[in-house]
């Protein structure tokens, strides 16, 4: 039961990966699945498209499904299904819909080791990330379950003068276009579509072009769950092949984009162009997340909290460690025991259980990591650099890196993957490096450690971010209990997994009665 929700809900189990006798089921499923290929086609009105465009392990090389750019008649056609249908499961009211949602989490979990599998070989992430992926993704469906349930129910009665009565309800805007990323290829696809179908909309659902199989699996298990095939749509392709159809659309009626910083803007200027209604964009992008560390913090801890922050899902998380600013008087010592640790990670087989590290997921990600490595040769003093004779022979793999710069201006742009940059500070520069912070325009993750408890509040206070973490890692977001989110150049709000999500996926309506 969590607090500030007023219905009672539990987050999913996970199982300790450590147990072998736990373990075994999921590592069976895995194994056996090396070598299969997953359909990645569009559905449209609950009918597979063909698919030809073969997608591939990152870890291997190895073509593990097929997909397609979905054509512009497909997409358009979905657009007139998903219209048609919309009203229809808005009137089906918060309850029924709920019920539903919960029918995906049932059948997710029931299927979690298939979905981890599927994770596994097509994003290249470790079996403990697929694991925690398909949990957030459960997490979602009753979270936003019980938020339809509240909210979408019933309209709220509101005061008025005598012989007048008010009330506010909620309901569906239309038909929603989400847009997801490759690097929670399950959890941010299944969070976008179930709220905007909580919120009682009817939803064309377009994943990352890396990532169509689990995206597939993922709408036939919502499908077989009750949600409606011509409430539910999924369109596959990159945004160069689809974006135009997609977002141009006039039945358009909402956007929930999660991506980089550039295609959010870029996605924004063509929704304001477009014909049909003015639409809310919400949009979840990237960041240039910090710790700050100073000469009062447990240098243990805050090692292994720098190493689950920067290098766990392989540094690909837009909440991951970009930049640690540490103390001058400890920068030593800590950067020391860092190495240490860094020595100890295991890049390799995402598929195994003593892999800390996966592949980065395509050769595009391996190619700007490998520039921005040659480039900080020339420019920062390099710390540590993952021993490249144990890098593995195929796939995409890039080994951790840490490096010391002078500047936060020598990152421009985010760097998505396991690469840490250090800044020394003094003490008496805590205040320019939390001005630093800011400038940088993000704002989305930010990490604190220190034992002075007045320094972690002001400092609170002070820094744009979205979620800020204190003595702890920076990652790994709970639903409903660390909702997620940035503000400037990291997106617009509301929070995932928050208690005012849905709302922004919904219109409102006053009724106002003279009796
Ligand atoms: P991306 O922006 O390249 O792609 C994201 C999605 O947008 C994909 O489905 C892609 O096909 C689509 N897309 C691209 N161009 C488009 C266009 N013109 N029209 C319509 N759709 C288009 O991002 P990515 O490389 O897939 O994901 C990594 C990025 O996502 C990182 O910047 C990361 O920080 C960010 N991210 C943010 C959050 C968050 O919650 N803030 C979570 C995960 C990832
Ligand atoms: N929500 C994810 C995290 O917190 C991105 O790491």
């Amino acid at each position: 039961y969590i607090g500030h929700e007023s219905l009672p809900r539990k987050n999913s189990h996970g199982f300790e990966l450590t147990d072998p006798l736990a373990a075994a089921p999921l590592q069976q499923v895995v194994s056996a699945s090396a070598g299969n290929t997953w359909s990645g086609a569009p559905i449209v009105n609950g009918v597979a498209g063909t698919a030809d465009l073969p997608v591939l392990n990152p870890a291997t090389g190895e073509v593990v499904g097929h997909t397609t750019d979905t054509s512009p008649e497909m997409i358009d056609n979905a657009f007139a299904v998903a219209a048609e249908h919309q009203r229809a499961w808005n009137r089906l009211g918060g309850n029924a819909r709920a019920n539903i949602l919960d029918k995906v989490a049932d059948l997710y979990e029931q299927h979690m080791n298939e979905l981890v599998a599927i994770i596994c070989r097509e994003a290249g992430r470790t079996l403990n990330d697929g694991i925690s992926e398909v949990r957030e993704a459960v997490d979602f469906c009753r979270y936003y379950a019980n938020g339809a349930r509240k909210h979408f129910s019933e309209a709220t009665v509101l005061p008025g003068p005598t012989g007048e009565s008010n009330e506010l309800s909620l309901c569906g805007r239309g038909v929603f276009v989400c847009i997801s990323p490759w690097n929670f290829p399950l959890a941010i696809f299944t969070g976008q579509v179930v709220a905007a179908l909580a919120a009682g909309n009817a939803v064309l659902a377009k994943p990352a072009e890396q990532t169509p199989c689990i995206a597939h699996r993922a709408v036939q298990l919502m499908h077989e769950a009750g949600i409606p095939q011509q409430v539910l749509h999924l369109v596959t392709g990159t945004g160069a092949a689809i974006g135009k159809p997609l977002l141009d659309n006039p039945r358009v009626a909402g956007v929930a984009f999660t991506g980089s910083t550039e295609t959010a803007k870029h996605i924004n200027m063509q929704l304001a162009a477009k014909d049909g209604p003015i639409v809310p964009l919400i949009a979840e992008t990237g960041g240039q997340n910090v710790m700050i560390v100073d000469s009062t913090a447990l240098p243990e801890q805050v090692v292994d909290d720098v190493i689950n922050s920067a290098f766990l899902s392989a540094g690909q998380r837009c909440s991951a460690l970009r930049i640690l600013c540490v103390q001058d008087v400890i920068a030593d010592n800590l950067i020391a025991m860092l190495k240490g640790a860094c020595e100890e990670l295991v890049l390799g087989d995402p598929s195994q259980l003593e892999t800390d590290i996966g592949p980065v997921i395509d050769e595009k990600a391996l190619g700007l990591l490998e520039n921005h490595r040659e480039r900080m040769s020339m420019e920062a003093k390099t710390l540590f650099a993952f021993d490249e004779s144990k890098r593995p022979q195929n796939g995409t793999f890039f080994g951790p890196q840490v490096v010391e710069i002078s500047d936060f201006n020598l990152l421009k742009r985010e760097v998505f993957g396991p690469f840490l940059h250090v800044v020394r500070f003094k003490a008496e520069e805590l205040e320019d490096v939390i001005r630093r912070i800011n400038a940088t325009g993000y704002g989305l993750t930010f990490g604190l450690h220190s034992r002075i408890e007045g320094r972690a509040n002001a400092i609170f206070k002070r820094i744009d971010a979205g979620n800020c973490y204190v003595n702890r890692d920076m990652v790994g977001a709970v639903v409903g209990v660390n909702p997620f989110g940035g503000m400037g150049l990291s997106g617009t709000g509301p929070k995932a997994g928050g208690p005012h999500y849905l709302f922004r996926f919904a219109n409102e309506k006053t009724k106002t009665v003279n009796i």
